[in-house]
């Protein structure tokens, strides 16, 4: 099964599991006090966290890419606009699909666990030259800090993995690619005693 046959149902799916924490999580950035221009969204998903940032960021323009086409569908109907371009692409195989930009934000939402340490040293460093030097990026994931921590997302990458289709077999130290790509985090805030975080990493 991909993301495009679990599409219709993964917002009924995530708030049986986990209520409402990764909505707060992905609208942790909404409310700093960046006021972007360029934003690029990487595997946005079915959308929720977009139509609410169009509302948040105005004027800004919106890159989403994301390889589900079923996802991209959900995403376009919550949010299409003038100021949207979504690319149906595998990050996996570069950045080129989407042209040369300058992002001053770069958002991505339970994506980094989809993929595997040295995939996303790649593909850190090829967001990274797309990004303005005082840009951020904002990530919202799990946390692999206490042992149950890492218990759940051992069952979760148990179901999830092979549902999904995803290349990554567990969690990855996503944080420690970003430190070494020369990024570095501050806490926006946690969620389900620490389980769900969201930062915001800076170019040091
Ligand atoms: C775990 S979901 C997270 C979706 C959303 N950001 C959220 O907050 O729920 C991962 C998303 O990344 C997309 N995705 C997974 N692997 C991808 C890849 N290699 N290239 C582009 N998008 C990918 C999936 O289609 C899905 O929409």
């Amino acid at each position: 099964m991909s993301y495009d046959v679990l599409a219709p149902f993964y917002a009924t799916l995530e708030r049986l599991t986990f209520g409402r924490a990764l909505q707060r999580a992905r609208c942790a950035p909404l409310q700093t006090n960046v006021a972007p221009s360029t934003v690029l969204v990487l595997g946005d998903g079915d959308g929720r966290f977009l139509e609410l940032a169009v509302g948040a960021w105005p004027g800004a323009t919106f890159v989403v890419v994301d390889q589900s086409a079923a996802m991209l569908a959900l995403a376009k109907k919550r949010a299409e606009g003038c100021c949207m371009r979504f690319v149906q692409a595998d990050v996996r195989d570069g950045l080129r699909a989407l042209g040369d930009h300058c992002f001053d934000v770069v958002v991505s939402h339970f994506f980094m666990d989809c993929f595997t340490e040295s995939t996303l040293k790649r593909l850190v460093s090829e967001v990274a030259d797309q990004m303005s030097p005082e840009g951020c990026w904002f990530v919202s994931e799990f946390a692999a800090k206490a042992w149950w921590h890492r218990f759940l997302l051992r069952l979760m990458y148990h179901y999830f993995h092979n549902l999904t289709e995803t290349e990554a077999g567990s969690f990855p130290k996503y944080g420690e690619v970003l430190s070494r790509a020369g990024f570095s985090a501050e806490r926006l805030g946690m969620w389900r005693a620490g389980f769900v975080v969201a930062d915001v990493w800076h170019r040091e």
